[in-house]
């Protein structure tokens, strides 16, 4: 896994940033049966992107502070910007369709309660990667639940931000899992490992109508979730794992 500069992830988030890649000309075209499908998923998910993310950047500061990396705290406002552009297309595109943007939901409910007591980055950070990695899933369910374009293109768009974040996130992961004794390394991955996976569950249980798209049951979806983990935190073990080997060069 290559680790970019905080300054590196400023400067990719601020030129995405310049792309429109949605053609908001296109009218949104939706069955009864697709509306029925996706409607609880798509205002839930819309609450979700539209956080603030004041709690994120004081523990972005916070951690700032103990590695003297400053610019880091801007990268995670930029970051934030981008899940609240997310969540800004999908209320417009709730508009258009004439439903309404709800204000509350309880899976937004309860994360927002984690994140009001956590102000550690490690679990920021680990929170993150897994609502990413299940919206990942999500969105590529979304877009090929119904046959609208617009709202294909409104996935596809949030699709290419995600794997991105997904990337800033395991890199910032992989520094603070490295940080770590080696003695409670072990510990702290069981503990991500229960994380990741229980939240993927609950996630599951909200949104199956549409995450079933992508993967038709359960255990299929767990199926998914865990390639993913594969993909960052496995990757993240054995790189630190590979890292210990290695004898300085002299
Ligand atoms: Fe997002
Ligand atoms: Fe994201």
């Amino acid at each position: 896994m290559y680790t970019h500069s905080s300054q590196y992830w400023t400067n990719h988030f601020t030129h995405n940033a310049t792309f429109e890649r949605v053609d908001w000309a296109i009218q949104p075209q939706l069955s009864d049966g697709q509306r029925k499908r996706i409607l609880k998923s798509l205002q839930a998910w819309q609450l979700g992107e539209t956080s603030e993310g004041a709690h994120l950047i004081a523990a972005a500061k916070k951690y700032a502070n103990r590695t003297h990396d400053f610019i880091f705290p801007i990268a995670v406002e930029l970051f934030i910007k981008e899940e609240q552009k997310h969540g800004h297309n999908l209320g417009r595109y709730l508009d258009l369709i004439g439903e309404k943007r709800i204000e509350q939901d309880w899976g937004d409910s309860l994360f927002r309660k984690i994140r009001y007591f956590n102000t550690s980055m490690e679990l920021w950070t680990l929170a993150v990667i897994t609502v990413e990695s299940s919206a990942q899933l999500f969105y590529q369910s979304l877009k090929d639940a119904t046959g609208c374009p617009l709202l294909k293109q409104i996935c596809d768009d949030i699709l290419i931000d995600e794997e991105r974040h997904i990337d800033f996130q395991a890199e910032r992961m992989l520094a603070i899992y490295r940080s770590h004794h080696w003695s409670i390394r072990w510990f702290a991955f069981q503990i991500y490992r229960v994380f990741f996976f229980s939240t993927a569950a609950v996630v599951w249980f909200g949104h199956h109508k549409v995450l079933s798209v992508g993967s038709p049951t359960f255990g299929r979806y767990m199926k998914d979730m865990g390639r993913k983990f594969a993909d960052t935190f496995g990757l993240i073990r054995k790189e630190t794992e590979i890292a210990k080997h290695l004898v300085p060069m002299r």
